[in-house]
């Protein structure tokens, strides 16, 4: 391609993805300083004609040689591309220049690999100019988690195994795996979400206030979350974890073909396109607070929510109704698709009896300050250009996510599933799942569509 080619190309793109209207004359502005190259990432003279193409393009904008490196390539390549960028020196910082390289996930495949490849990056360029993207960290919603908890007098004091009985964290999405079957199924669904997504889900929901709203001291605490959270025995892997893998079914009307029969998927795999666990935090906070989690593709609806239970009211004064029926009080922060905070509780149902019933206190994003939600990925891209690490993830958080998983990685390779397909498309996963917290008196909150 040429770089006009390369132009017209992201302006058809940007046409059918933008998500707001397109101003011309900006995006005018904007697409003269695309520039298309190409060339092999193990090549050093890709790096040299890189480093021209970049001069030139410095020079015309006045870029100052500010330079960040996305690298949305395959994982292999993510070494080579840093090694060969150092020696080339595009990585080297000189007078008020800056020179960094964006990550994309997945991040190693182990903790082995993830461990390797910080070790290389970091032989190559500092911490502070590699910066690991996880898009979900980019949501509002997930920042708003930090907005809930610190910004708001009256949660934290009750944020604790005092009054919070559970947390439950729900990743569901509709989509099976696309195109994308070659890779999935070398990753699977603990991979794929566990150790990025919902542990980023976690630290948030988890982690005590920060020292400050510094990238270090916000860092610090959610690694150590991390670095608390109970590892699993290969026994607790069994009693604690549940994988499954969509059949056929049907979702929103329409009918779906078994994980087995995608594209780029093994007719035999035993992949899992679903998973369930159980965590436990050991800190004061949090002992004995369960944390429970699933994500799964071809789920009943796209959701995702964190259901923070509360313990229930210690005992009735309500004739005909046992303390077990009382709903106990529920603070749902909704992710995504829909973006807000609901709180249930019980209110007296109307009529001459006493009898109660659930309501919900609903905020909606939507309905307040006016914008349209961000993908995520604009704020991090803009965050890498002005230097703030903050919701980046860093290489001891990484590994310590590899940390978690790392048991049941291990059991599950070692003992292979002989019951997939064991959920249809279209439902909440296996009935193990449900299992889970049944054995611990409790239940998932599915959410009503
Ligand atoms: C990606 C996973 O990181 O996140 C995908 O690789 C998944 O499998 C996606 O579908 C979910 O992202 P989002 O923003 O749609 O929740």
């Amino acid at each position: 391609m040429s770089s006009e080619d390369y132009r017209k190309r992201v302006t058809e793109d940007m046409k059918s993805f933008a998500t707001g209207e397109v101003t011309p004359d900006l995006w005018e502005w904007f697409v003269r300083r695309l520039h298309y190259m190409s060339g092999n990432f193990d090549a050093p003279e890709t790096y040299v004609k890189l480093k021209e193409l970049l001069a030139k393009v410095d020079q015309g904008f006045s870029a100052h040689g500010n330079y960040f490196f996305y690298l949305a390539t395959n994982p292999d390549a993510f070494g080579p591309i840093v090694k060969n960028l150092a020696e080339t020196e595009l990585m080297k910082q000189i007078d008020h220049q800056w020179r960094r390289v964006i990550v994309e996930k997945p991040f190693g495949h182990d903790l082995e690999s993830a461990r390797a490849l910080n070790q290389e990056l970091l032989t190559f360029a500092d911490e502070k100019q590699i910066y690991r993207i996880d898009h979900y960290l980019g949501k509002e919603t997930v920042q708003n988690i930090l907005a809930l908890r610190f910004a708001n007098g009256i949660f934290e004091p009750i944020w604790n195994r005092r009054y919070i009985d559970n947390i439950q964290i729900t990743v569901a999405e509709t989509v099976g795996v696309e195109k994308r079957g070659g890779y999935y199924d070398t990753a699977g669904a603990l991979r794929d979400m566990v150790p990025n997504h919902i542990m980023q889900l976690i630290t948030l929901t988890a982690m005590e206030p920060p020292v400050s709203f510094r990238a270090d001291s916000v860092r610090d605490e959610q690694s150590k979350i991390l670095h608390a959270i109970q590892p699993l025995s290969a026994e607790e892997v069994l009693t604690r974890t549940v994988r499954g893998q969509y059949g056929e079914g049907v979702i929103n009307g329409e009918r779906v073909p078994l994980y087995r029969a995608e594209p780029g998927v093994p007719p035999d795999s035993r992949t899992e396109t679903f998973v369930a666990m159980k965590l436990l935090i050991d800190n004061w906070r949090w002992a004995d607070v369960p944390f429970y989690l699933r994500t799964g593709k071809r789920m009943p609806q796209r959701n995702t929510y964190i259901v923070i239970q509360f313990r229930r009211a210690p005992f009735v004064l309500f004739r005909d109704t046992p303390v077990e029926n009382l709903m106990p009080n529920q603070l749902v922060l909704h992710i995504q698709p829909e973006e807000g905070i609901s709180l249930r509780f019980a209110a007296k149902a109307p009529g001459a009896q006493m009898r109660l019933g659930s309501v919900d206190m609903n905020f909606e994003y939507a309905d307040y300050f006016g914008v349209q939600p961000s993908t995520g990925y604009e704020r991090l891209l803009h965050d890498c250009m002005i230097g703030d690490q903050t919701l980046f993830q860093r290489a001891d958080m990484v590994e310590a996510g590899w940390c978690v998983v790392s048991p049941a990685l291990d059991v599950w390779k070692a003992l292979p599933p002989r019951n997939f397909p064991n959920y249809p498309a279209g439902t909440w996963g296996p009935r193990e799942a449900d299992e889970l917290l049944e054995r611990d008196g409790r239940r998932w909150r599915n959410l009503e569509k």
